[in-house]
């Protein structure tokens, strides 16, 4: 499905931003392995989400799914039953990821797969530490998907020092490590968002932070929860940042997570030049949730971001290109290579798209350099089936003049299947 994007000259409204996604693949997982019923309020009802609760539900897992609640009878750490088939994992790198660590601590052998992106996603960057824990893990090519894990009741708690900063490689190593006898060490270059600690926590977990060091005790019992899921920052980031951008905004995101480990964009905007409120700030969950407010349009200057900040706006760098393009002076996103193995190479998709709109970017191994401020023009852009590729784009659009047109557009519902129709209730 293509979608056109006109120019607006004001963006305004309140928008309750979807429930965050990667707390819902953690509360179905984590609620899989508790002993008894727990139920996630307000979930976010969307593709990815479900590849993990369908993956679950074919681990033997009872998943009871009514609009706003999903309910999940815990099968304990020792209760998963071999699936009848290949998990297919759809577009998700979390539900791959995530359950490679609880799969790798079960006496059965599991094949997972996923869609034509999933495929080219490197997996040997949690095969590794979970073969030095004892399972077994075969990959095309010793690295993509689809997966085979052979694994083991009889795992054993390692000292991992992880190169990359990755939730995704430390919730699979965690997940893994409750199944152990000991202590699990994870440490990583910069601590990645910290919602696994958080919320192994609230199940009565034995686990503890020092700077981006994690330590778990196994083995562990995981209470029964009742889940409250906060907005996802990641996808009020979209019109955070439309709301800079567009002439004469006014725009409130309501009930969005704030944990700082995913609010790094707020802070590189501040850094830019934004100013940008937070009101109502309380806790939903053990994690920090308020309200953002956004009034547009911001007088920004260009930034270079720093190596430590980026594990936490991984997701919005995309976005924060589209940014720089309106800032003055030379924005430099270095140290980001890992969105080349995102759900598409997210660098390469970015300098393509905002230079058929008369952007001043550059493509380096690593990152993007742009120039701005430069006006944008419509142009046919590329989605590359992308979710955030597309919002991103959306939100170029707004500004551009002339018209801008999407393809693929309904890969949205990955993360925030309604934010076509979010969007036109802010005209
Ligand atoms: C996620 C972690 C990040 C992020 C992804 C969701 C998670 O990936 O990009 O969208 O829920 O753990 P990495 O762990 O690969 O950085």
């Amino acid at each position: 499905m293509e979608r056109l994007i006109k120019p607006l000259s004001k963006l305004s409204g309140r928008v309750l931003v979807p429930p965050d996604k990667s707390i819902t693949h953690r509360a179905l997982i984590l609620s899989a392995l508790a002993e008894g019923t727990s139920t996630i309020e307000t979930p976010l009802e969307a593709e990815d989400c479900r590849s993990t609760a369908h993956g679950l539900q074919s681990l033997g897992c009872q998943i009871d799914f009514q609009p706003k609640q999903w309910t999940v009878k815990g099968r304990g750490l020792w209760g998963l039953m071999k699936p009848r088939g290949p998990l297919d994992c759809g577009n998700s790198g979390t539900t791959m990821r995530l359950l490679s660590g609880l799969l790798a601590a079960q006496d059965f052998v599991t094949d997972l797969t996923g869609d034509a992106s999933l495929c080219k996603r490197p997996m040997d960057r949690v095969a590794r530490p979970l073969e030095q824990m004892g399972a077994r893990m075969t990959m095309t090519g010793g690295k993509f998907p689809p997966l085979t894990i052979n694994g083991t009741r009889n795992l054993k708690p390692i000292d991992w020092k992880n190169p990359v900063s990755s939730a995704q490689v430390k919730s699979a190593v965690l997940l893994a490590a409750l199944h152990t006898i000991g202590e699990t060490i994870y440490e990583e270059p910069f601590l990645s968002r910290d919602h696994t600690e958080r919320m192994l926590s609230a199940c009565g977990v034995n686990v503890r932070r020092e700077g981006a060091r994690i330590r778990l005790a196994g083995p562990a019992r995981l209470k029964a929860q009742t889940w409250r899921v906060p907005g996802d920052f990641s996808s009020a980031a979209f019109f955070i940042a439309a709301a800079l951008l567009v002439k004469e905004s006014h725009v409130t995101l309501e009930s969005v997570n704030l944990n700082p480990t995913r609010t790094g964009f707020l802070s590189v905007l501040t850094a830019m030049g934004a100013a940008i409120d937070v009101a109502n700030s309380n806790d939903v969950g053990g994690e920090p949730v308020g309200n953002v407010i956004v009034r547009g349009p911001a007088r920004l200057k260009g930034i270079t971001l720093k190596k430590a900040d980026v594990p936490h706006l991984i997701d919005e760098i995309p976005l924060l290109a589209v940014v720089a393009t309106q800032a003055q002076g030379t924005t430099v996103l270095d140290d980001v290579g890992e969105l080349r193995v995102k759900e598409s190479d997210r660098i390469h998709a970015m300098v393509q798209n905002l230079s058929s709109m008369g952007a001043s970017i550059k493509e380096t191994e690593t990152g993007m350099i742009i120039a701005g401020p430069t006006p944008l023009h419509g142009a046919v852009v590329d989605s590359c089936c992308d979710h955030r590729i597309a919002m991103s784009m959306a939100v170029a659009g707004l500004i551009a003049s002339g018209e801008t047109h999407i393809n693929q557009c309904e890969c949205v519902s990955i993360s925030f299947p309604q934010f076509w129709e979010t969007l036109d209730t802010l005209k």
